[in-house]
């Protein structure tokens, strides 16, 4: 599978965090009926690791880990299950592992030397974060001008209010975001409310 390509199409990524790896199931539940099969689970939380096996047994919903800071945590996230790698900044050690085990790395990056050197590990997909304070859209449209086979996740500050800022940059891959899964609502187990949030998410980011 074209991981890359599914998130692309996805166009949104909703980044989780969890407190309790038995609210994985519902939430990626949750997030399928709300016709986005797709999920970051941040190991922000003890309960990454089990989280990302609950949410790949279920084997319809893409699943990747997020705040992936060592290689190690690569190997605890792919082992899990995970199929994608995201992390808030750039590491040789994580991109590497993310290599070996054939996953695909999602390195932050925001400026023109940080894209550089992503591209100098042979990445072209990179997560601008935190979006919001680093410039927002108008950011990534002067970066894409030089850089211009570099393709972004752009995360942080991004809600539906200005979802569409980002989504109609031809570079921008996906939007990622914890808007659709706050985390309130997940301790609370209104995994409705999740699905209504989502639903209203893909609906924005279809362009409707
Ligand atoms: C992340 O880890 O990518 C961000 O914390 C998500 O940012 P948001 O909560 O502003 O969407």
């Amino acid at each position: 599978m074209d991981v890359l390509q599914a998130l692309t199409d996805a166009r949104l990524v909703p980044v989780v965090v969890l407190d309790d790896a038995a609210d994985a199931d519902p939430l990626a539940a949750a997030l399928v009926a709300g016709g986005l099969p797709v999920a970051e689970v941040t190991f922000r939380t003890s309960a990454a690791e089990d989280a990302i096996r609950a949410m790949s047994a279920r084997g319809d919903i893409l699943v990747g880990a997020g705040t992936v800071l060592t290689a190690e945590q690569v190997d605890r996230a792919v082992d899990a299950g995970a199929s994608y790698v995201v992390s808030p900044g750039l590491s040789r050690a994580v991109a590497e592992r993310c290599r070996e085990r054939g996953v695909l790395p999602l390195p932050g990056a925001v400026t023109a030397t940080e894209i550089q050197a992503a591209l100098e590990l042979g990445l072209d997909t990179v997560k601008f974060f935190p979006a919001g304070t680093s410039g927002g859209a108008p950011a990534i449209k002067a970066l894409a001008a030089p850089f211009g086979g570099v393709r972004f996740v752009p995360t942080g500050g991004i809600g539906p209010k200005n979802l569409r800022e980002y989504l109609d940059i031809p570079a921008v891959a996906a939007v990622g975001g914890s808007w659709m899964v706050p985390k309130n609502l997940v301790a609370a187990g209104d995994f409705a409310e999740v699905t209504r949030l989502t639903t209203d998410a893909v609906a924005l980011a279809a362009g409707a």
